[in-house]
């Protein structure tokens, strides 16, 4: 695969609500490498495409009357809201998925269904080397909050290798990454299957601990700006984790909300190019896309010789 990758970030979710199969779907069809599902756990141990375990900002669960009695709290979560891990999948099931953020379009709140990772990895395999395809559609999942998880009984090491026994994954690779930002996970994916690929997270500084992490990771998944100074100056960390032969997937590449320095997403995405990034996680990855087949199409310009 040509890099830098481009990863749908929660699938096309600049565009249709995030982490359904439409938004994956459509994310796919703009051309990206790979789709990123983050994962939660239900009550009966599946495995649900979400970002968070509290469901009210991405689904409708706050208006279905039958789930009143479960809003509740939790100790990572500021109010009450409704959470995966009190709900069974046949009860996720029921819900209908929303935009999550308010200056994007709402048009499709309440069609679409929350799907589960078996899902999203039927849909990377039926995206495979094909005349639509020539490389094959990658899944970049993330586990979220797996202390949090693993306190409680749900523990994503069994769940998630199971996962990927029932979609054959290794009997027939499709591209695979999975991410954290939490340390332990990764460790014990790597002790019990060192063959997948693992990216650690890092949101602070303080956690750039790159020799660290480069004993277990293939990569690091940073947030962008710990990339370059505010001179636009590399802070080294590319180059450092290229050192220890890892490699960079920043983010979150949003067209919407393009930080001021920047004229338009190309800018931005031409800025991180240069800084040497492997791939980027993008809400616009039509943007990301464009973005990386023009660089590719300068840098394969022929030159005129005189
Ligand atoms: O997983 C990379 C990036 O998605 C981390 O941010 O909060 O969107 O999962 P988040
Ligand atoms: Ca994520």
């Amino acid at each position: 695969m040509q890099k830098p990758i481009i990863i749908a970030h929660r699938g096309a979710s600049g565009y249709l609500p995030e982490h359904t199969i439409e938004a994956y779907q459509l994310a796919i069809d703009l051309g990206a490498d790979f789709i990123e599902p983050d994962m939660v756990f239900t009550k009966d141990g599946h495995l649900i495409a979400r970002h968070d375990h509290y469901l009210s900002t991405t689904t409708d669960v706050a208006d279905r009357p039958e789930f009143a009695d479960r809003k509740t709290t939790r100790p990572d979560h500021n109010g009450e809201d409704w959470f995966s891990e009190d709900f069974t999948l046949a009860e996720i099931k029921t819900l209908r998925a929303k935009q999550a953020m308010p200056n994007r379009n709402q048009q499709a709140n309440g069609k679409f269904d929350i799907p589960t990772i078996a899902e999203v990895f039927a849909l990377t395999r039926a995206n495979g080397v094909s005349a639509k395809r020539d490389v094959a559609l990658g899944v970049y999942p993330e586990t979220k909050l797996p202390g949090y998880f693993k306190s409680i009984g749900l523990d994503y090491q069994p769940a998630l290798i199971a996962e990927l026994k029932t979609a054959n994954w290794w009997q027939d690779q499709f591209p695979l990454f999975v991410q954290s930002f939490e340390e332990q996970i990764l460790i014990d994916l790597k002790k019990s299957n060192p063959e997948i690929s693992l990216i650690m997270l890092i949101e602070k500084k303080e956690q750039l601990l790159l020799e660290q992490y480069a004993k277990f990771a293939t990569g690091i998944g940073p947030f962008k700006a710990l990339l370059a100074d505010s001179q636009g100056k590399s802070t080294g960390v590319i180059e450092q984790a290229h050192e220890l032969g890892m490699q960079v997937h920043p983010w979150t590449f949003r067209s919407d909300q393009l930080p001021e320095v920047f004229a338009s997403p190309q800018a931005e995405y031409d800025f991180f190019f240069d800084l040497g990034v492997d791939g980027v996680f993008s809400d616009f990855c039509n943007d990301a896309k464009a973005a990386k087949m023009a660089r590719i199409a300068r840098e394969n310009k022929p030159t005129i010789k005189g």
